[in-house]
């Protein structure tokens, strides 16, 4: 009898211990966006207590990142949000960094031959919007990203009441129901059809915006698509002095233990019936390991991903993380365009700061921008035409010198980032999940259904929460249906 008495009361106590001790040490895999947000989520969650490593084997900001171009920096990677980013304003504001506007400038269409859509405006939308050749198709696809957009804005209300979600597939359909998760399985072209776009305005309009925001066309899944397209509407911003100052600023703060290493394995101890992980990793050439109650890993995993991380001791193993990526070439070229190429034999009559392309055949490039340095002085004027400038060439391969030779008259450098840019939207079935063992998460899950650094940023707050609602075992908070009646209720 007694004894039973004291193994309950052993019970309890742990049972106590665990729902109101705080967790010693967390470690987050990769300091891009996701692992900064991540960081600094749950340090307000958990408090300043609690110690946050982070690793990176490469540079803090990951594909948030610029080159150096004349003593002005550049951004090579992630360039710029749209309006709805809430996340990421919301630290450029904590962090006291500025927005950075983009400078006005023609953006234009080129078919393989010629330019088959020229703005006369400055702001994409104003322009596509008139042009009568495409009909009332401007004005459907405006609605369908407004609406998608409208829904997907409901997951900050959830968020800023703490609830989280531990798979892809319960965020999306507690933001947009059945219809969110169908658009992951079908294309964009297929939504747009069934909302009355025309095939035309798909074949020239749209598969241009996909290919100059994910090097993908109009069969790319829809919901990635309708993220994306998002963009069109203007407004676009970038943050005063790069953006990867956001996941720097935000270490900074959580005074997070940054560690330069590589991990290269996440292993399972238990003890006393908690989980306990023990991340392996890899500097200067030997292998070192340490304990951690909670680890979140924030980079994509898919086999063959430069990433390499195994998982050790998990019963069931965990399944095979399947996927592919596309893989995408920033070329930035200091020189002079050869108007010529897009049909503007007098350079100076060529008005276009920024060029996207359709997927004719023989094109080798999906976007052509002329842009600014990070750091933009108020005196800041846009090159003319007929000057040098740095534009910034997005391709699927390495531009060969023949293809430089043709998009340029002459060029002083071409500085190059070779990215595993975003997934290929189709590549992958299933959605996955956030959650992959008890406190073991997966940042980047949410990746797989659309990709931008705001997407990083809605991921690295769910993934706080998670970990946060589960170690004090707040169920409530988690995967809750119908949450759009329930905060209602609870106001
Ligand atoms: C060319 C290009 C243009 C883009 N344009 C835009 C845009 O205009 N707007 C937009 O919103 N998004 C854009 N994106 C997408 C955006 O950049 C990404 O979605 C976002 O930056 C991803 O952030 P992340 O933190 O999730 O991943 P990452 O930035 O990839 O961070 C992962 C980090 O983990 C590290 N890591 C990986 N494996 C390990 C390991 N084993 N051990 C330790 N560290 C590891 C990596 O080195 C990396 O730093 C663009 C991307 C590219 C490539
Ligand atoms: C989503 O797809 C399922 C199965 O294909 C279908 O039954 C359902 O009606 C679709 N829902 C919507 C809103 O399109
Ligand atoms: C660029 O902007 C950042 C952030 O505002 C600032 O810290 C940096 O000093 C600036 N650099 C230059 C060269 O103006
Ligand atoms: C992945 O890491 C293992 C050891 O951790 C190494 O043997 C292997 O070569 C790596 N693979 C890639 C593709 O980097
Ligand atoms: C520029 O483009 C034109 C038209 O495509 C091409 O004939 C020419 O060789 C290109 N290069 C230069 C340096 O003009």
């Amino acid at each position: 009898m007694a004894g039973a008495a004291v193994l309950l009361i052993t019970l309890v106590a742990s049972a106590a211990a665990s729902r109101d001790t705080p967790p010693r040490k967390i470690a987050v895999v990769g300091a891009g966006i996701g692992g900064s947000a991540a960081a600094h989520f749950l340090q307000q969650l958990f408090g300043p207590r609690v110690q946050i490593d982070v690793y990176e084997k490469g540079t803090v900001g990951g594909r948030l990142a610029t080159i150096t171009v004349n003593k002005q920096q550049y951004e090579s990677g992630g360039a710029s949000f749209n309006s709805f980013s809430l996340h990421m304003q919301d630290f450029v504001k904590l962090l006291g960094l500025k927005q950075r506007r983009e400078v006005a400038g023609k953006s234009a269409i080129f078919g393989g031959e010629q330019l088959i859509l020229e703005e006369t405006d400055w702001y994409l939308l104003n322009l596509f919007r008139v042009w009568w050749h495409y009909g009332i198709s401007f004005l459907r696809l405006q609605m369908w990203v407004e609406e998608v957009m409208e829904k997907f804005m409901r997951i900050y209300k959830y968020q800023a009441h703490g609830y989280a979600f531990s798979g892809v597939e319960e965020l999306l359909y507690s933001v947009g129901e059945y219809t969110f998760i169908n658009m992951t399985q079908r294309s964009v072209a297929e939504c747009l059809l069934e909302v009355g776009v025309t095939q035309r305005f798909i074949d020239e309009v749209i598969t241009a915006l996909l290919r100059a925001s994910y090097g993908q066309s109009a069969t790319m899944a829809a919901f990635a698509g309708a993220m994306s397209l998002a963009g069109i509407q203007g407004n676009l911003w970038a943050v005063e002095g790069g953006n990867k100052l956001v996941c720097s600023g935000l270490l900074k703060l959580t005074k997070a233990n940054v560690i330069h290493a590589r991990v290269t394995s996440v292993a399972l101890h238990n003890t006393e019936g908690r989980a306990l992980y023990q991340v392996w990793y890899e500097k200067e050439d030997k292998m070192h390991s340490d304990f951690y109650d909670i680890v979140v890993i924030a980079t994509p995993l898919y086999v063959g991903s430069n990433s390499n991380i195994t998982f050790d001791g998990f019963q069931p193993p965990f399944e095979e993380f399947v996927g592919s990526f596309q893989s995408t070439v920033t070329s930035l070229v200091h020189g002079y365009l050869n108007s010529s190429y897009f049909g503007f034999p007098d350079p100076k009559l060529f008005p276009f700061a920024s060029i996207l392309s359709t997927d004719a055949p023989n094109l080798f490039f999906c976007a052509l921008d002329n842009i600014c340095p990070v750091n933009i002085s108020a005196t800041f004027r846009r090159k003319q035409p007929q000057e040098a400038a740095i534009w910034r060439v997005l391709s699927p391969q390495p531009l060969e010198r023949p293809q430089l030779k043709s998009l340029f008259r002459s060029y002083y450098s071409v500085q190059t980032a070779q990215w595993q840019a975003y997934p290929q939207y189709g590549s992958r079935m299933a959605t996955p999940l956030f959650a992959l063992h008890d406190q073991l998460f997966y940042l980047n899950a949410l990746e797989w259904v659309a990709s931008s650094v705001e997407i990083s940023a809605v991921a690295a707050k769910n993934v706080a929460l998670l970990a946060y609602n589960r170690w004090y075992q707040d169920l409530d908070k988690i995967d809750q249906k119908d949450l759009i009646h329930k905060i209602k209720t609870e106001l």
